[in-house]
């Protein structure tokens, strides 16, 4: 499988129906992933996604340092680890070495790749907003890929292990069904 580049101004679409991301991010030997469905896009012009991170969480301490960050969408497969990484804390465990998740460089951010990741977006933070017990990190969309399989111009997975989940709650998750394109809109009779 290869990846390609895509476009910054549909990038946001790597993102459609929520699906469970890995954001990992960087600060010298200091490495974390952090298992993070509150992700959106936000902006079109410039590409700009919204992150929303626990305050306790490493990953959380890291980002208010070094201020970048890539997020990268799991597949199915992948599920069982990106959970493992929710459940304990980049502070006492290297979380790419007990999952064998592979590190990738980035293009445009220090923050290492998840290999395994059928998607990826590098993000520079612009903005910080304090949410109760989450911050809202705002970010610009610097670079972006997807599996050239997999992502014309928007998902199109035809295997299931390798469709994005999302994350419904608790421990429920889901796959889409397979991808259809809607006739023109017609106002309805
Ligand atoms: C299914 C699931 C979804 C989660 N979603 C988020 C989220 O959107 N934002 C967040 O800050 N933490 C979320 N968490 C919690 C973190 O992933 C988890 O506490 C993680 O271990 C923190 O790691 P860190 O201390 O290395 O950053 C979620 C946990 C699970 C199990």
């Amino acid at each position: 499988m290869a990846k390609a580049e895509v476009p910054l101004n549909i990038a946001h679409r790597l993102l459609a129906g929520n699906p469970l991301v890995l954001l990992s991010v960087s600060l010298g030997e200091l490495v974390d992933i952090t298992t993070v469905p509150w992700c959106s896009p936000l902006s079109l012009t410039p590409p700009q996604v919204g992150v929303s991170v626990f305050t306790y969480h490493f990953a959380h301490d890291l980002l208010t340092r070094v201020e970048e960050f890539a997020i990268n969408v799991v597949p199915r497969d992948w599920l069982r680890q990106a959970r493992f990484c929710a459940t304990v804390s980049g502070r006492e465990v290297d979380k790419f070495k007990q999952t064998g998740f592979t590190m990738e460089e980035a293009k445009e951010v220090a923050a290492p790749l998840v290999a395994e990741g059928i998607g990826h977006l590098e993000c520079g933070v612009v903005g910080q907003h304090s949410l109760g017990d989450h911050t809202l990190f705002v970010a610009q969309v610097l670079a972006a890929s997807a599996e050239k399989d997999l992502f014309d111009t928007a998902w199109q997975v035809k295997e299931r292990d390798l469709r994005p989940v999302m994350h419904l709650g608790k421990d429920y998750f889901a796959v889409w069904e397979d991808r259809f394109e809607a006739l023109p809109a017609e106002p309805p009779s």
